[in-house]
């Protein structure tokens, strides 16, 4: 059994790879080659988010236990905590424990950009990032593989996180980086804005964002929680990573559908069934794009197996 430790995993599973790797466990998912039972997040006394989530991959299958600790945003501790426990399917025994944060890090970037370049416009260049986090850090990482990105636009709560973030981007890909007083002024010429916070409340409404914007939504995965507000969901096209578990637990959805502004049916289709031709994807250059991001075991439980065999050679 082998225990991979976060250094490890970070050299393995490079963004520009992970696009690839994600667009595929995806599209394995919609296809049913790939099983993924419904996952399990309970929020402890402490208030840890703590999630359970299995995955089925063919020659191996898992889950990922994890905490998602908000108290530990912005202090030497990191607020997404656990390990991937990997069983390969011959003999189900465990074949690896893989550290589970830097994973989930680098995949959760690599999903948005694998449905980003399916449904941003070709021409977008301008990168918003609401949250200055770790997210922030692995989804610029990502886009910038799929778009070229020539400038990026930065807001944060605490403006600090904001400044070191640009300063760190800045130096790493030579590009300009502007850190912003307010959501309104980071996204109001962006072609690309993702939301990667752990706000409770929507921050993203519809006068922020013009036409043929391509909006990540991925800081909130539950039926309470939500980054964008009802009529920016409304005025959108909305996809998900899955589209069943979309309706059981993204605070984008199901409000807005409570609230009565979308139908049960406002959901255009999955990633993977984009991928697949089976959903379409962008209609007009003109169109609102949303990607709602809850986090997939399945994309957890397949990079943790290519990490494993990547470990191995
Ligand atoms: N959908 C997914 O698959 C997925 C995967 C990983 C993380 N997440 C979620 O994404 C969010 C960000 O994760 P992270 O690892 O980057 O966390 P992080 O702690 O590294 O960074 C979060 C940043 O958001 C900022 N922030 C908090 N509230 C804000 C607000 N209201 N407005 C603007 N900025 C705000 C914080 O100051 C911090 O800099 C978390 O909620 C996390 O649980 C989702």
């Amino acid at each position: 059994m082998k225990i991979i430790e976060q250094e490890e995993v970070r050299k393995l599973l490079q963004p520009k790879d992970c696009i690839q790797l994600m667009a595929e466990a995806l599209k394995g998912l919609e296809s049913g080659e790939y099983a993924q039972p419904a996952r399990l997040i309970t929020v402890m006394p402490n208030t840890a988010k703590f999630g359970f989530m299995p995955a089925y991959v063919g020659d191996y299958f898992g889950a990922k236990v994890i905490s998602a600790f908000a108290p530990n945003m912005g202090t030497k501790y990191p607020s997404h905590i656990g390990y991937v426990m990997l069983f390969e399917s011959a003999h189900s025994t465990v074949a690896g424990m893989i550290e589970a944060g830097s994973i989930t890090e680098i995949r959760t970037g690599a999903v948005s950009a694998a449905a980003t370049d399916l449904l941003a416009r070709k021409d977008s260049h301008k990168l918003a990032l609401i949250g200055a986090g770790a997210q922030a850090r692995s989804h610029l990482a990502a886009i910038r593989e799929i778009r070229d990105i020539t400038s990026v636009t930065v807001y944060d709560l605490f403006p600090q996180a904001a400044e070191r973030f640009a300063k760190d981007m800045q130096e790493k890909y030579k590009i300009p980086v502007v850190v912003c007083s307010t959501v309104k002024e980071a996204v109001k010429d962006a072609d690309i804005i993702c939301t990667v916070t752990p706000s409770k409340e929507p921050l993203l409404t519809k006068e922020m964002v013009k036409p043929g914007t391509h909006i990540n939504a991925v800081g909130t995965f539950t039926p309470t929680t939500r980054e964008v507000s009802s009529d920016l969901v409304a005025a959108a096209r909305l996809y998900s990573d899955q589209t069943e578990a979309a309706k059981r637990e993204s605070g984008e959805y199901l409000i807005p559908l409570k609230e009565g502004l979308i139908k049960e049916d406002h959901i255009v289709g999955s990633i993977g069934e984009v991928l697949l031709g089976k959903a379409p994807g962008r209609t007009a250059d003109d169109e609102i794009t949303i990607f709602d991001a809850l986090g997939l075991a399945i994309e957890d439980v397949a990079s943790a197996k290519y990490v494993y065999e990547r470990a191995a050679l």
